[in-house]
């Protein structure tokens, strides 16, 4: 007999595993005060219309993963709610991360930007007039997977299994077993304090080298690096780990330098140990030194229900 690895449900993950793509567009969108209904309709038609898009062009492999705010659960559902889901939670330490509205975000990801474009139209028409696009970002592909800072992106995300264990619920949360939860931040960086730093120093602050992409040993790794700060571990020393999708944006008429973060996660409080870390600080006083050079404007946390779930929600 074969072992089944999936989630102790069988309900089908929306398409959260999806390896990092040239084009992606996220939606951060408000729900209407009557809008429930409405909206709770067009969850159901989310996978038919990704289809539609998709299908005309298969190679561009277009996905969607919708995200739904603590908020706006209690909102659109009844019955049991997500075990961790609650609001971005704000934090004031030697950096501030807002928490700013959002009810339901919208990940598109192709490997065109006119796939991306043409769902979030459709998207956007069903969803008028029951919510309404409050942040909308179009994230490209820059160089070799670098973001603005010129740093590659995204290596030490964890694949296969190690992913799928990182990022979907399973048994201590059996109701909404397959399901995830996501993180948004939109940064924006000063660009010009930034490049007034060395090479060197710049790799300090990420600890890892800028060219080759490879990480520092731990001896000569800075403690306020994003790379120390960012690798947690459980009683027993193994990594805690997340999966970021991180895409670059920006504006060159009005110095629009931007990342905007996208982090997967089975249990926010991974997440949030992270952002601790970064924002606040660690006990030995280290935050982390890129949020010397970005400041995050947005900051969301959403449950990603299974596509089973979004395809027949309950109530609609
Ligand atoms: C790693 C950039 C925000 C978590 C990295 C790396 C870069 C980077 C260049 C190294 C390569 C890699 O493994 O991907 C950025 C930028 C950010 C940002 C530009 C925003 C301005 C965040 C946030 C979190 C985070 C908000 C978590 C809350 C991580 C983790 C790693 C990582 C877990 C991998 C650590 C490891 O296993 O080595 N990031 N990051 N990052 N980042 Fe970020």
């Amino acid at each position: 007999s074969t072992i089944d690895a999936r989630p102790s449900s069988s309900a089908e993950p929306q398409a959260v595993l999806t390896p990092l793509t040239e084009a992606s567009i996220f939606l951060t969108l408000v729900i209407e005060p009557g809008g429930e209904d409405g909206v709770r309709g067009v969850l159901g038609d989310v996978s038919g219309l990704r289809r539609s898009v998709g299908f005309r062009l298969p190679e561009g492999e277009l996905t969607c993963v919708i995200g739904i705010g603590s908020a706006a659960w209690d909102r659109l559902f009844d019955g049991p709610r997500p075990r961790s889901l609650h609001p971005f939670r704000e934090l004031h330490g030697a950096h501030h991360a807002p928490s700013t509205p959002g009810d339901l975000l919208v990940h598109l990801r192709a490997h065109r930007l006119d796939m991306c474009f043409e769902l979030a139209h459709l998207l956007r028409n069903r969803l008028r007039p029951h919510a309404r696009v409050v942040d909308e970002v179009h994230g490209f592909r820059f160089f070799d997977e670098r973001d603005l800072l010129g740093f590659v992106d995204g290596t030490e995300n964890p694949e296969g299994n190690a992913a799928r264990t990182a990022v979907l619920i399973g048994e201590e949360d059996p109701a909404f077993a397959g399901g995830s939860y996501v993180v948004t931040q939109k940064y924006l960086h000063d660009m010009d304090g930034w490049d007034a730093l060395s090479t060197e120093e710049q790799e300090d602050a990420i600890g890892r080298t800028k060219l080759q992409d490879i990480e520092m040993s731990d001896d000569r790794k800075p403690p306020n690096s994003h790379i120390a700060l960012n690798v947690i571990e459980d009683e027993n020393g193994d990594e805690k780990e997340i999966l970021r999708f991180n895409m670059p944006f920006g504006h060159v008429g009005t110095d629009e330098f931007g990342t905007y973060f996208v982090g997967y996660t089975r249990d926010p409080a991974v997440l949030e140990q992270m952002l601790q870390n970064m924002f606040v600080g660690t006990a030995e006083g280290h935050h982390d030194r890129i949020l010397d050079f970005s400041t995050a404007i947005t900051g969301n946390l959403y449950f990603v229900p299974t596509a089973d779930f979004l395809d027949d929600p309950p109530g609609a």
